[in-house]
């Protein structure tokens, strides 16, 4: 995700909050992807969605995903948003993520928030 940038760069204050998920092949750890469940808003967002520079483009950050998307909707939540990096938005809209109108400039990098809304259970 900041291959360039060193480990404390990818902490998050709420890390404790999340629930971290990671996809291994051969027991190496190749994926990740947080999970955070926001219970005032009722809704849950996901970041650190990245996978290994050799694994990538063979599928495993897609099944990782799906399977996140999975775990969400068994929770009592409206949607799983995401902040997305610009260039990954046709990604994202292949699980169902559409764009909102919100965008934002972070670290010379812009992004645009997607959401995949629930059916209300
Ligand atoms: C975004 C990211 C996590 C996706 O992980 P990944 O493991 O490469 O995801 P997948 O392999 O499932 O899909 C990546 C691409 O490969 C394609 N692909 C998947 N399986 C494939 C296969 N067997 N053969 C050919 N292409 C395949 C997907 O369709 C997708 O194409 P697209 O980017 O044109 O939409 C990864 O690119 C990454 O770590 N990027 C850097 C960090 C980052 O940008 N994170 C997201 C911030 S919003």
């Amino acid at each position: 995700m900041w291959p360039n940038m060193p480990l404390d760069y990818v902490k998050l204050p709420k890390d404790k909050n999340g629930i971290h998920y990671g996809l291994f092949v051969d027991s190496e750890l190749i994926a990740v992807l947080s999970l955070f469940i926001i219970p005032d808003q009722k809704t849950a967002q996901f970041r650190k969605f990245a996978t290994l520079k050799n694994y990538q483009g063979k599928g495993y950050g897609s099944q990782l995903l799906n399977y996140v998307i999975g775990e969400a909707k068994n929770q009592k939540i409206t949607k799983i948003w995401c902040n997305a990096r610009i260039e990954k938005i046709a990604f994202y809209k292949k699980f169902g993520l559409q764009e909102t109108k919100h965008t934002f400039v972070k670290n010379n990098m812009s992004y645009v928030i997607m959401e995949k809304p629930f059916l209300t259970q």
